[in-house]
């Protein structure tokens, strides 16, 4: 989306449609002195945040059917419909929302793709006009994590990650290091090597260090699951289910994407990213049902199920996160069918021992849209994760195993991540949108959002 503000006294863009905002239902476009205006009709009840979102993105689907090729808001206050929202946070969500909403990934599409909508914004006032900037900032990284996660596993493979990561911290003041095969093995890194093997993509451990902060402060570490395609291995998936799997790289695509917004937004904190990329694929090397994984934690694991692979790679990648001795810990991971099961689409699972952790992200997730929900992480089912030969099985060792499953992943997680306070966020809910959000077909390009909130105000 191309952008730019206007002064009232400009005069309209040639193909133009001005943006009004009345009472009414329905929307539709008239000429109307020699302009053409968009007409959306609002009702008596205020937008909360929720409506608002939806709202703005639908602008965007509307100008697309009238073949606009630009709009102009005429009124960004108008939008909010009786909503109590600073001018500055009101800027943004118009912003990002327009901007999350025409996005589509183009880049394989062989006839040229119909020239991008142009926004212009009327008059904002230096409040919603910062508030825009951010909004359009937050989008563009957004935006950016989903043309990585979207890209195919054939071509996005784990050194392709590596490499984009490389390119979009690229000027900034964030160090990319990247972790070869022989150094993810000098780690002893087994859970993540044993998943690796069986493609001929080599692995790799992908760190951004991001120090904006007192030298001193304990950073914060979002380590993103980077498996750039699931076959399920030798526990193969069955064909439906492993049509979106080149997705599974959304949450180290989130870190990516994260980690570039903080850096250009100069946050003053120390903030690390974390991806330890593989692609589970199938050969006669491939890791084995039976096969006992030892991590670099030195905890050994049953491998019960190949395709719970991204707890493997999660497990060695938060040992790894304790060296920075960090405030607080992040997971982001497609981790389980079951927490669709237990959610539906529209919010991302959260699971964390820490009652204040979980009220501040499920808080944060309500203000950037990137919404969340918390499921129990009890020690009730920390027992069902007990190994039968190694320490601790990767999928459910006993119990009904078609029982909470997405629990079941976190409480796994939680073995490994008992040395800082820790958060996973089981976004599989959130890997492509919702009916109703709005959004292209593909990646959410969430929970980078969030991961930015969480990062400035944690
Ligand atoms: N990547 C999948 C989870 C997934 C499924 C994400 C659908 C998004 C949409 C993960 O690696 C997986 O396969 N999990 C298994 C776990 C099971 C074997 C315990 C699953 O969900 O079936
Ligand atoms: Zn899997
Ligand atoms: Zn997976």
């Amino acid at each position: 989306m191309k952008n730019r503000t206007l002064r009232n006294t400009a005069p309209l863009p040639k193909g133009a449609v001005l943006v009004a905002i009345e009472k009414g239902t329905g929307t539709r476009l008239i000429r109307e002195n020699g302009v053409d205006r968009l007409r959306i009709g609002v009702n008596d009840t205020p937008h909360t945040l929720r409506t608002l979102r939806v709202a703005v993105r639908k602008i965007i689907e509307e100008a697309r059917r009238h073949e606009a090729p630009i709009i102009v808001i005429d009124d960004v206050r108008a939008l909010a419909n009786g909503l109590e929202i600073l001018d500055r946070e009101l800027g943004e969500l118009v912003a990002y929302n327009l901007s999350l909403a025409s996005y589509t990934f183009s880049k394989y599409k062989s006839t040229v793709p119909k020239r991008s909508i142009e926004v212009c914004f009327r008059n904002p006032n230096k409040a919603l006009s910062e508030g825009i900037d951010r909004g359009l900032l937050l989008a563009s990284c957004v935006n950016a994590t989903r043309d990585i996660a979207n890209t195919p596993g054939g071509d996005m493979t784990p050194r392709v990650l590596a490499d984009e990561a490389k390119r979009m911290l690229r000027g900034t003041k964030a160090s990319v290091k990247v972790l070869g095969v022989k150094e993810i093995a000098r780690l002893k890194m087994g859970a993540l090597l044993g998943v690796a093997k069986g493609a001929q993509e080599e692995p790799r451990f992908i760190v951004i260090e991001y120090k904006g902060g007192n030298p001193k402060e304990a950073p914060i570490v979002f380590v993103g699951k980077g498996i750039t395609f699931d076959t399920g291995g030798l526990s193969m998936k069955p064909a439906d289910a492993m049509l979106d799997m080149h997705l599974d790289m959304s949450g180290g695509a989130a870190v990516i994407g994260a980690l570039r917004a903080i850096a250009l937004l100069k946050v003053k904190r120390n903030v690390i990213g974390l991806i330890p990329a593989a692609e589970n694929s199938v050969s006669g090397e491939s890791f084995r049902p039976g096969d006992i994984l030892t991590t670099m934690s030195g905890k050994t694991v049953d491998v019960l199920n190949t395709d719970a692979e991204g707890r493997l790679v999660l497990a060695d990648a938060l040992t790894y996160a304790e060296r920075y001795k960090p405030k607080l810990v992040v997971d982001i991971a497609t981790l389980t069918g079951a927490a669709l099961v237990a959610l539906g689409q529209h919010a991302s699972a959260i699971m964390t021992k820490d009652d204040t952790i979980a009220s501040r992200v499920s808080e944060m997730g309500e203000t950037t849209g990137d919404y969340v929900w918390r499921l129990p992480l009890w020690d009730e089912y920390v027992k069902y994760t007990k190994g039968i030969h190694g320490d601790i099985a990767n999928i459910q060792s006993s119990g009904n195993t078609r029982y909470g499953g997405a629990i079941n992943g976190g409480a796994f997680l939680s073995h490994f991540a008992g040395k800082y306070p820790w958060v996973h966020i089981d976004m599989a809910p959130r890997m492509t949108p919702a009916p109703g959000d709005h959004l292209a077909k593909g990646a959410t390009g969430e929970p980078t959002a969030l991961l930015v909130k969480i990062a400035e105000s944690y």
